[in-house]
């Protein structure tokens, strides 16, 4: 039984992992630290959503919340907590964790240690090269004679990638990395072969025996129309990504996350939680780009409204090593939407504090749902901004068309100042 389900994180992602969660049965509360004003009391048939303010590094205190809430599952969302040995930690006191732990992390948390295992794996990926000095990435670079992607090696909040058009710009990069700016996480360096082709997102639920894949996903990472300008967290997104038929998703299975699991086991990591293999769809056929050890986001909010049946029971599942005898997991026969509003200045310092009006609930326009992600309230009790990322829309329709249509409406009521959009998510498979 999952009566009581504690999530960890406070963006879309996690607000929309706990609204799925609310709608599985037989749960009563989810909880969401530290959560933001929209998981903070509201009421989901029978499950109540609310939020407790606490640091997701400070174990002793997610600890004490578990043993409050008397939490059946714990469900983490971000990448650090996960790096840091939360689900270690919480796995030792006996709580049953959706999540890998410190371990199996370093898929996301070490790109070099990733590479390796996939290399032993056989899994296909770029080619690349490991430096631990400027001059040592420099000479690789020469030696190879073009512009590689030079990547920081640990954790860097999504900053810690260059896709250098020249030999000066990789350079630079590699300067920057070298330069303390990534602090640990820049130590070591991945340079790597540069690939083309269009980005895809794919989910694995696994309870590191077996696999439980979810509609593949295609993200906007670009904060400009026509993915022009700064790389962001993601502005949107869409599923199923027909990039990817039901038979390319099997090779992406047996390819890709079986390996990479048969992998992690034999080095002892038992891993329970999410592998997310971030593809680029190149003429030689799918290369894994990075792997990550959670949901992605924006992907996780328009993934979660497709899901049918159990989603608590299915992550229990996970995390107690059972998902052979899960019940299976239900897939609407929908396609999903959703598009971020962002704040003003947003990939770069944003201004917090503008007030949001038009997120409340809407009932006549059907299938769309508001995700909160950097969002509080004001002394005054008034809904406001505060972070990049304000709110996600989230719809699903039985046409692209159509489900954008719904996610864009209801969008469109949403007002705060300097709301920052891209209009054409899902440009590719929409027809208008
Ligand atoms: P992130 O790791 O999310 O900061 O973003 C990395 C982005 O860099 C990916 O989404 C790709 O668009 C791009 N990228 C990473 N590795 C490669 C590669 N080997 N070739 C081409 N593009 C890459
Ligand atoms: N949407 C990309 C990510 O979560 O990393």
């Amino acid at each position: 039984m999952t009566a009581s389900i504690l999530v960890i994180g406070s963006g879309g992602r996690e607000h929309a992992l706990a609204w799925a969660l609310a709608r599985s049965p037989g749960v009563e509360r989810v909880t969401v630290a530290p959560g933001n004003a929209g998981t903070t009391g509201s009421q989901h048939g029978a499950a109540a959503i609310e939020t407790c303010a606490l640091d997701p590094a400070d174990g002793a205190a997610v600890t004490a919340l578990c043993r409050n809430r008397a939490a059946d599952l714990v469900v983490i969302g971000p990448e650090d907590p996960l790096a840091a040995g939360l689900g270690d930690h919480l796995r030792s006191e006996g709580f049953s964790v959706f999540g890998p732990g410190a371990d199996g992390a370093r898929l996301e948390a070490s790109k070099a240690w990733a590479k390796v295992l996939m290399a032993e794996a056989g899994v296909p990926t770029a080619a690349c090269w490991t430096a631990t000095s400027a001059a040592q990435a420099r000479a690789v670079l020469a030696a190879q004679a073009r512009p590689l992607v030079v990547k920081a090696d640990g954790l860097a909040a999504g900053k810690g990638v260059t896709v250098p058009e020249t030999m000066a710009e990789a350079e630079a990069a590699i300067e920057q990395v070298f330069s303390g700016r990534f602090g640990p996480a820049g130590k070591t360096l991945v340079l790597e072969e540069r690939l083309q082709g269009p980005e895809l997102s794919v989910f694995a639920l696994t309870d590191g025996k077996d696999l439980l894949l979810l509609p593949p996903a295609q993200d906007h990472k670009r904060i400009g129309e026509g993915d022009r300008g700064a790389n962001t967290g993601g502005m949107g997104a869409y599923a199923p990504a027909p990039l990817l038929d039901e038979p390319g998703l099997d090779a992406i299975r047996q390819d890709v996350l079986m390996p990479t699991l048969a992998a992690l086991r034999a080095r002892g990591i038992d891993y329970r939680g999410v592998i997310y293999a971030g593809l680029m769809l190149t003429p030689e056929g799918p290369r894994v780009i990075e792997f990550n050890v959670r949901f992605g986001d924006p992907e996780c909010e328009v993934l979660m409204p497709l899901l049918e049946g159990d989603l608590a029971g299915l992550l229990l599942a996970c995390a107690r090593g059972e998902l052979a005898t899960a019940a299976p997991l239900r897939i609407r026969a929908a396609v999903g939407a959703c598009v971020v509003a962002a704040a003003a200045g947003y990939p770069g310092s944003v201004r917090r504090g503008d007030v949001i009006s038009g997120a409340g609930s809407d009932r006549d326009l059907p299938h769309t749902q508001v995700f909160h992600a950097g969002t509080g309230r004001s002394a005054a009790g008034e809904l406001v901004t505060t972070g990049g990322r304000v709110l996600v829309v989230a719809a699903h329709a039985d046409s692209f068309d159509a489900a954008f249509a719904l996610a864009y409406a209801r969008l469109d009521r949403i007002s705060f100042a300097g709301k920052v959009l891209r209009r054409d998510i899902g440009h590719q498979v929409r027809s208008r």
